[in-house]
């Protein structure tokens, strides 16, 4: 094999590096492998989804990336870290009938986790559910000792029952979200192609470096998830120029496209890749489960 002027010989074929087939994010597209087959379940590695821009698909991303990580034979845990609960909706439930959530595990010592975690229709997942009640939770915390590390403490228990924990915050750097990041080994930044978003990205990272400093060493970017991306609009193109001028290789190399099937998804109360497993949708979050493990960000 010889690597000269711009072209590789393999095997007496010539591939000129025009015929490279190009990712949205400007880098030759990879084939990731498989995720391996795991012989045993847990610890968990715990990340944290994060973006305090609303909208930009956290909580799709979130039941999207855990459903293709549980497809792949993980161990998930959902967490819905926000008063919302988009997420726990998205998954079948009902939030306002649920007796115990999240903010009872983070308030009342007595709960335990075991005990609000439910399993889903999905099969690898489960979920702690929250509801409006984890609006009050920002407030009560603040008196709390070592209020920043509720949530971690409780993870801590369940943490030998799961491979990948994944967080799902609300669209704000409050209290809850230090809690999620001093909990989590990573985050993933989901960001939506769109020029007014990318401003929101160093408030985020500042907050990131500051739990990384004071509270949580081992917190590291996994990467930043571009959603929302049409590939016809030169808007889109150019916010990812913008993303990986900023972050680099930081920047996940699959590229979650706008589609409407996603909205469908929700309202089914499915992960698109039950609902629709063979949308390209579904395809594109099999391949950032992919892309992870590759990476080292999940088992
Ligand atoms: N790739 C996509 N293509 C089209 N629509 C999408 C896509 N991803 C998410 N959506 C839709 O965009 C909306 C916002 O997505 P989502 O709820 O995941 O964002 P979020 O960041 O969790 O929002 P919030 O900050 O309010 O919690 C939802 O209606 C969702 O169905
Ligand atoms: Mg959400």
């Amino acid at each position: 094999m010889s690597n000269e002027q711009g072209s590789i010989t393999l095997e007496g074929a010539d591939l000129d590096f025009d015929d490279v087939v190009m990712g949205p994010t400007g880098r030759p597209l990879t084939e990731f492998p498989e995720p391996p087959v795991l012989s045993s379940h847990g610890p968990a590695r715990v990340i944290a989804m994060v973006n305090q821009k609303g909208g930009v698909g956290k909580t799709t991303s979130t039941i999207n990336l855990g459903a293709a990580l549980a497809e792949a034979g993980r161990k998930v845990l959902l967490v819905d870290f926000d008063p919302q609960g988009a997420l726990s909706a998205g998954l079948g439930t009902n939030p306002h009938e649920l007796d115990l959530t999240v903010y009872n595990v983070l308030m009342d010592r007595k709960v335990d986790i075991r005990d609000v975690i439910r399993h889903t229709e999905i099969e690898n997942i489960d979920l702690l559910p929250a509801n409006i009640d984890l609006s009050a939770a920002e407030v009560q915390l603040v008196n709390e000792v070592a209020r920043e590390q509720v949530l971690d403490r409780a993870l801590k228990k369940v943490e030998d029952d799961y491979d990948v924990v994944l967080i799902d915050c609300q669209p704000s750097l409050g209290l809850l979200t230090v809690n999620a990041l001093t909990a989590a080994h990573g985050v993933i930044i989901p960001l939506i192609c769109e020029f007014f978003a990318l401003r929101a990205v160093a408030l985020l990272v500042e907050t990131i470096e500051k739990v990384q400093d004071r509270l949580n060493p081992r917190l590291q970017v996994d990467g930043v998830l571009a959603t929302m991306y049409d590939a016809r609009t030169l808007h889109s193109r150019e916010v990812i120029s913008r993303l990986v001028e900023a972050f680099g290789d930081k920047v996940f190399e699959t590229v979650i496209k706008r589609a409407i099937k996603f909205a469908d998804a929700t309202v089914a109360a499915e992960p698109i890749t039950t609902f629709a497993g063979n949308h390209q949708g579904a395809d594109a979050y099999r391949r950032l489960a992919k892309e992870l493990v590759a990476r080292g960000g999940a088992p």
